[in-house]
């Protein structure tokens, strides 16, 4: 018996030893110490014994029991340690790395011009319509004064999708003044930016594809005077307080009478140079006072309502505004030019 504890001793020494983690370490543990473990096993013999075998095998027995208890205990804590130093080293930070660098994006130079005049006039009043990028011809040209036959209908000069040219996309945004005509009645202030495309090659100062930003008052009483304190304010929120303007006559089939406002030249002021291209004037949009006929084909009675629009490039007011050269970097996305804008 003395033999069989001994063997229990230094048997459960070696497995203990060898246990990989502590999952092991507790099937060791009820191996040998649990009720029906090989430690009670001998212990259920122990009444076969004389009286004086008995004390000594159950004090053997006792001893043995304690040691098994401590090497657990001892292989229990090293297992914690070893797994809590691996933790430790697995998910090390390295805190001195330096941190990755986010690209953040800038707004496109011409959605900053855009969202400028969107303050500009919303500040005024206005609030900001939409119309389709596809379009009738009606409402381009027809309903705009601009009749069959007129030189701006031309096929080399509009996207038409259909044979009959009656549907395009639209050259300008002047047909909106039309939708919102239809839709709202006086007094209107609106404003319209978007997308207008006319068959142009691409060069320095042309593109197929542009932007535009019109504008329409239409009330009682409303004069030239108001949409030249209108478009001065524009100006001067644009380029500064004392920005000077010149309405130079002009035509449009769908106002009358109709300007051009030019900006006096922020370069040479007037002077004449490299940026006005010697005219010390650069010209920034068409305006003018509704036509009657434009008004009546609305519904709106000319006679007891007036009103102004106009239209301004917002590629030319980018283009001055940030001294850009070529219209062409506006459409790249050449991130060396647009990360330039935040
Ligand atoms: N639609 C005109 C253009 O594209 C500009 C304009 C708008 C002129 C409104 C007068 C009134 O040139």
């Amino acid at each position: 018996m003395k033999n069989k504890l001994e063997e229990i001793a230094r048997q459960s020494k070696e497995a203990i030893a060898a246990a990989a983690n502590p999952e092991a370490l507790e099937g060791l543990r009820v191996k040998y110490l649990g009720k029906k473990g090989e430690l009670s096993a001998v212990l259920k013999q122990l009444g076969s014994l004389s009286s004086e075998e008995r004390p000594v095998i159950g004090q053997l027995a006792n001893e043995i029991r304690a040691g098994i208890e401590k090497t657990l205990a001892e292989k229990n804590a090293a297992l914690h340690s070893a797994l809590l130093e691996r933790r430790l080293r697995d998910e090390a930070l390295d805190v001195t790395i330096p941190g990755r660098a986010f690209a953040v994006g800038a707004r496109h130079p011409l959605r900053i011009v855009w969202d400028e005049c969107v303050d500009i006039f919303t500040g005024m009043g206005f609030s900001v319509a939409e119309g389709p990028e596809i379009e009738l011809a009606e409402y381009n040209f027809t309903r705009l004064n601009t009749g069959e036959g007129h030189p701006a209908r031309d096929r080399q000069d509009t996207f038409y999708f259909t044979d009959d040219d009656r549907v395009l996309l639209r050259t300008q945004t002047s047909p909106v003044q039309l939708h919102v005509m239809e839709s709202t009645r006086p007094p209107i202030r609106i404003i319209s930016p978007g997308r207008v495309y006319r068959k142009d090659e691409v060069d320095a100062t042309h593109s197929p594809m542009f932007h535009q930003m019109e504008g329409l008052v239409v009330d009682k009483g409303i004069t030239m005077g108001d949409l030249k304190g209108t478009l001065n304010t524009l100006v001067r929120r644009l380029y500064g307080d004392d920005a000077k303007t010149r309405f130079r006559p002009h035509h449009f089939p769908f106002t009358e009478p109709s300007c051009e406002v030019d900006v006096q030249c922020f370069e040479c002021h007037g002077e004449g140079c490299r940026v006005c291209k010697g005219e010390g004037w650069i010209e920034v949009l068409g305006a003018g006072m509704v036509h009657p006929r434009v008004l009546s084909g609305c519904g709106i009675d000319p006679d007891e309502y007036s009103g102004f629009a106009f239209g301004v490039g917002l590629e030319r007011l980018a283009m001055r505004r940030f001294n850009i050269s070529d219209l062409r970097l506006l459409f790249e996305n050449d991130i060396r030019f647009l990360s330039q804008f935040n």
